[in-house]
């Protein structure tokens, strides 16, 4: 396991919230995440500081938009040193994003199905399927596309570790400690339980972010996992 397998999360509304919370959380974090909200804030130039103290990036844009333009903005992302970034799991996507970061050192992780999505939502887009097998059917055309990796729940890694194989990377949010509030996370696992599943990395965002001593609690979670895998 890899000494810190934790993304924080940086759901914040502004460039200076972030900062504050990233000298907080200081030594004990070398990865975040940035959303759309941070991102419609404060833009690459954010990114571009995270990178510039030496943090590594996971951009969660989820691209989905005509070949040319994933393929060009994916080249944009690739020159900045973004180490992550996820687009929707739709062949002609991720194909599209495979050429455009070309042989860059960016690692493009696929969106399979929101897990904010049901077989409601499905059916409206006319798709006559269960949820659980459009995520398999996606995890695989994106293995194909070249794709490096799934971003998904942690209740479905293990499943989906058998069909990405073991190279590819599985990041899964919706962590929480048993002890933790879940806030509006249903399907969560603990961190431990995540790893066990078969994550390579996990993004916790509320759990840290808003502990009272967030580089406390990063540590607290690191020793929970620590303590599991023995
Ligand atoms: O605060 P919390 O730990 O719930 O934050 C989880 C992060 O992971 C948020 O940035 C959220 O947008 C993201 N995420 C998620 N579930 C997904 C995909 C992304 O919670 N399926």
């Amino acid at each position: 396991m890899k000494p810190n397998p934790i993304i924080v999360a940086l759901d914040v509304e502004s460039a200076a919230e972030a900062r504050a919370l990233v000298a907080r959380l200081g030594g004990s974090v070398d990865f975040y995440k940035v959303g759309m909200e941070l991102y419609a804030a404060a833009g690459m130039d954010f990114v571009r500081e995270l990178l510039g103290q030496g943090k590594d990036v996971f951009l969660d844009l989820k691209f989905y938009d005509i070949p040319e333009t994933v393929k060009r903005a994916v080249a944009q992302v690739a020159r900045t040193g973004v180490r992550f970034l996820t687009v929707h799991a739709v062949g002609s996507v991720m194909r599209a994003a495979v050429e455009g970061r070309a042989a860059s050192d960016l690692k493009l992780l696929a969106v399979t199905v929101l897990t904010s999505f049901g077989r409601a939502d499905l059916d409206e887009l006319g798709y006559n399927c269960e949820v659980s097998e459009l995520v398999e059917r996606r995890a695989r055309q994106a293995m194909e596309a070249g794709v490096d990796g799934i971003v998904a729940s942690p209740l479905e890694a293990a499943a989906l570790r058998r069909i990405v194989g073991p190279k590819a990377i599985l990041v899964t949010p919706g962590v929480r400690s048993a002890s933790a509030a879940r806030g509006d996370q249903k399907r969560v696992a603990t961190p431990a339980e995540a790893i066990r599943n078969g994550a390579d990395y996990l993004v916790m965002g509320r759990q840290i972010t808003r502990a009272a001593d967030p580089a406390a609690e990063m540590e607290r979670v690191l020793k929970e996992i620590a303590g599991a895998a023995r």
